[in-house]
C-alpha cells in the first residue's frame, strides 16, 4: 500500500509535484540512439552502466536499441535489473563476501552474468559457489589501467587467468580496465592522451593472455568521456558509458557530444526580497560535484541548500519569481541526485508521458 498519489499521463509538467526528476524523453532517447550509432559505425557492442539510471525501465530502452546487456555496480542493483527480465549483466566491480556471492549465484541462476575479479581468493570463492549453485559464472579480469582502484597490474593478468580457467564452475570471458581517472579531463587532447595511456595497458594485458594460449572474447572499457577515443580502439570489444544518457552539469562541461535531458524541478514556497526559496535540497539534489544551476532563468544564483531548502538570491529577469512558481535546476552530478528518487518523470513537448521506477535506488549492497 502507498499513500503517493502519481499524476496521469497528459499531465503538464508545471503541475507535477515536487521535488522531481524530470527528464524530457526526446533528449534521451536521442543520446541512447546517439551512443549506438556510435558503436554500429565503429564495429563495437555498448554495455551501458545503469549505475546512472539505475532503472529497468532506461536499460530495456538501451538493449532495445542495440546494447549486449548492461552493467551494474552492485549485486542489489542486478537483482533488480534480473528481475525485469535484462538477459546479460556485467557487474565491473568485484563480489567477495559470502552472502553476496550467494546472492549473485541467484542472479546467474536467472541470467547471464559476469563479474569483475583481481584475486585469485576471490576466483576460488566465486567458484566453489557457481558449482554449489549449478551456475556457470563468466569472469573478466579488472586490469589496473591507472586509476589505482580495483584492478591486477597489467603483467599479473595472465596467472590469474589460469586460475580461472582451471576453476570449475567458472567462464573465463576476458578482461576490463576502466579508464576513469581520464573521463572528464576538459581538454580533449588531454582525455585522449591519458585514456590511450590506459588503453594502452588493458590492451598489453589482453595480448599477454593471449600469448599464455587462453582466448580472449571480451575486452571491455570506457566511460561516457572516452567512449570515442576507448572505442575507436582495435581490441577494445565493447564500451560502458552511463553518464552520457542525462548528461549532469559536471559531464556537459566535459563534452557536448550528448544533450542535457534531466532537471531537478522545485517549487519557490517563500519569497522575500531578492531571495526565493525552494523546496528542495540535500535530500533530494546532490552537491557532491559543485553546486546544482538554474536551467531556463537569467539571474537566480544558487547559495548552498540545507536538508529540505534552497536558496536563491535573485537579480533581473529572476525577480519574476513567485510563490508556486517552478524552477528547473541542473545537479551537477547525475547519479547521486537520480539515488535519491523513487521515480522518473518523464516527459514529451512539456507533458509527462509515464512515471518510471528508480528501482535501483538505494541499491548499494
Ligand atoms: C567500471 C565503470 N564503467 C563505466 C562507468 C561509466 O562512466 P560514465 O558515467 O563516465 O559514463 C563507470 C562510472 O563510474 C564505472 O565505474
Amino acid at each position: 500500500m502507498t499513500n503517493e498519489w502519481l499524476p496521469l499521463p497528459g499531465t503538464p509538467v508545471e503541475e507535477l509535484d515536487t521535488p522531481a526528476i524530470v527528464i524530457d524523453l526526446d533528449v534521451a532517447e536521442e543520446n541512447i540512439r546517439r551512443m549506438q550509432a556510435f558503436a554500429n559505425e565503429n564495429g563495437i557492442s555498448v554495455r551501458p552502466h545503469t549505475k546512472t539510471n539505475k532503472s529497468p525501465y532506461w536499460a530495456w530502452k538501451q538493449l532495445n536499441a542495440g546494447a549486449i546487456g548492461i552493467c551494474c555496480a552492485k549485486v542489489a542493483e542486478a537483482e533488480e535489473m534480473a528481475a525485469a527480465g535484462v538477459p546479460e549483466i556485467l557487474i565491473p566491480n568485484q563480489v567477495v563476501t559470502p552472502r553476496k556471492i550467494s546472492r549473485l549465484m541467484s542472479v546467474a541462476a536467472t541470467t547471464k552474468t559476469i563479474v569483475a575479479v583481481d584475486s585469485e581468493a576471490n576466483v576460488a570463492n566465486l567458484s566453489r559457489a557457481a558449482v554449489g549453485a549449478g551456475v556457470e559464472l563468466g569472469i573478466l579480469i579488472e586490469v589496473n589501467v591507472g586509476m589505482d582502484r580495483c584492478g591486477v597490474e597489467a603483467e599479473d593478468a595472465p596467472a590469474l587467468a589460469k586460475a580461472i580457467v582451471s576453476a570449475p564452475g567458472l567462464r573465463f570471458d576476458g578482461l576490463m580496465g576502466y579508464e576513469g581517472h581520464t573521463v572528464a579531463a576538459r581538454d580533449f587532447e588531454e582525455r585522449k592522451t591519458e585514456a590511450l595511456r590506459a588503453m594502452g595497458k588493458l590492451l598489453g594485458a589482453a595480448d599477454s593472455v593471449r600469448k599464455a594460449g587462453i582466448p580472449v572474447n571480451i575486452v571491455s572499457a570506457a566511460g561516457s568521456g572516452t567512449y570515442n577515443i576507448t572505442g575507436k580502439l582495435d581490441g577494445i570489444t565493447e564500451i560502458q558509458p552511463g553518464s552520457y544518457i542525462f548528461m549532469d552539469g559536471d559531464y556537459l562541461e566535459v563534452f557536448n557530444d550528448f544533450d542535457a535531458a534531466m532537471t531537478l524541478m522545485a517549487t519557490v514556497i517563500s519569497r522575500t526580497g531578492n531571495r526565493a526559496i525552494l523546496d528542495c535540497g540535500l535530500k533530494s539534489i546532490s552537491i557532491d560535484r559543485g553546486l546544482p544551476y538554474v536551467v531556463g532563468l537569467e539571474g537566480a544564483e544558487v547559495s548552498k541548500p540545507s536538508e529540505e531548502h534552497l536558496k536563491l538570491i535573485l537579480s533581473g529577469e529572476a525577480t519574476k519569481l513567485k510563490v508556486g512558481d517552478k524552477v528547473h535546476l541542473r545537479a551537477m552530478h547525475g547519479d547521486t541526485t537520480i539515488n535519491m528518487h523513487d521515480q522518473y518523470f518523464c516527459v514529451r513537448n512539456g507533458k509527462l508521458e509515464t512515471v518510471a521506477r528508480i528501482a535501483g535506488r538505494g541499491k548499494f549492497r
